[in-house]
């Protein structure tokens, strides 16, 4: 960034955010003006992929070896040094705590020794504030969050006001696409294969359920599909990538119906509070699927509600978001103290009801 533009922004926050609670190692310059002075992300997916999924210890370490050099890389590609910061802002939870400790205790040991103010950030208010960040999207607006660890329709309604409308009582919907991907024989993380794979199938040739849809309510279900896919495979001797491609395209479809349905009801419930006109905005690594996207947009558009979906770099976990949410709430004077513990599980809504069925995810 030349010179002339960081000075013009002096008055602005800025803020390093750090995002260490998955398989990401990632660390981001943003400002108060919403402008991305450096986003960088160290994938760790090839230390887990052998596995077929993350792998908390692997993860844990894999943070502690590469943070460092990723902060020294954003500070590097923004041209600015540690005595430019503002803040600091690292997801605090929720996510795996052995990466998330590592994070947190990175975030501040930089506060503590420039005195600059900590934030804690809920990784789940980093993706529904990103929309923000990407398009200045107005309080309130109709959230759909889908990732591995995650799926819920949250009604925005202004900085740490979040009412769950929904989430999954089984699978995360990041987590179906995994799995059914390993069932298919695809490698990990499962959700781009999949859909990579559906763009030569035919969806109309395996009947597979559509959960929930019809059922009152907000809430999804993930792990009938996946049965319903295992059954499929199963009775198919020898699968051709034609066969793959076929299932591939019909659970994207079921996936898609499912996702409709759910967010048509939570629309409804959200526009009885709030009145139409607002947005539904998607975001979580899932919304980075184009399919999903598509239906998604036209279901907007049929409720009279525009349709916001972060870029792809910016739906996968990332640290921009984390820094936003710090800008957003170092801007409403908020900050953590440096004594604040991270956690392993952190509602964004701790009063909504529970979905009725067993793991309900936080
Ligand atoms: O938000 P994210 O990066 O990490 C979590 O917080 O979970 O989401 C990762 C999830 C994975 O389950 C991955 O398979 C899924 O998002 N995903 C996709 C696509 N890209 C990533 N699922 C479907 N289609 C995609 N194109
Ligand atoms: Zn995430």
């Amino acid at each position: 960034m030349a010179l002339e533009e960081q000075t013009a922004l002096s008055g602005t926050p800025i803020v390093l955010g750090i995002e260490t609670s998955c398989d990401e190692t990632a660390a981001a310059i943003v400002d108060g003006a919403g402008v991305v002075h450096a986003n960088v992300v160290f994938s760790q997916i090839e230390d887990h992929a052998p596995f077929g999924g993350v792998v908390p210890e692997i993860a844990a370490r894999a943070h502690l070896d590469h943070l460092q050099p990723v902060i020294a890389h954003a500070l590097d590609e923004a041209s600015l040094g540690f005595n430019d910061l503002d803040a600091v802002a690292a997801t605090g939870g929720p996510g795996l705590i052995g990466g998330v400790l590592v994070g947190t205790m990175t975030a501040k040991a930089i506060a503590m020794a420039r005195g600059i103010p900590y934030l804690a950030v809920n990784h789940l208010e980093a993706h529904a504030l990103t929309a923000r960040l990407t398009d200045k999207v107005a309080f309130p607006y109709l959230l759909l969050l889908v990732s591995g660890g995650h799926c819920q329709l949250i009604a925005v309604e202004g900085l740490g006001r979040y009412r769950r409308l929904g989430t999954t009582i089984d699978d995360a919907v990041g987590e179906a696409f995994d799995k059914t991907a390993k069932l298919l024989g695809m490698g990990y993380p499962g959700g781009p294969a999949l859909e990579k794979a559906a763009t030569t199938g035919h969806p109309e040739r395996f009947d597979l359920p559509r959960p929930m849809v019809g059922k009152p309510g907000c809430d999804f279900s993930f792990s009938g599909l996946k049965t319903a896919v295992r059954q499929k495979v199963e009775a198919l001797d020898a699968p051709t990538e034609q066969d793959i491609a076929d299932i591939a395209a019909a659970f994207q479809e079921a996936v898609a119906g499912s996702l409709v349905n759910r967010c048509r009801n939570a629309i409804r419930a959200f526009s009885e509070e709030h009145g139409t006109g607002h947005a539904l905005v998607v975001a979580g690594g899932v919304a980075a699927n184009q399919r999903l996207r598509l239906a998604l947009s036209e279901l907007a558009e049929k409720s009279g509600m525009s349709f916001t979906a972060p870029p792809i770099a910016l739906c996968t976990d990332n640290a921009a978001m984390v820094a936003w949410a710090g800008v957003e709430r170092l801007q409403a004077g908020e900050s953590d103290p440096l004594s604040f513990a991270p956690r392993p599980r952190w509602p964004l809504d701790p009063g909504a009801p529970k979905a009725i069925g067993a793991g309900v995810k936080a």
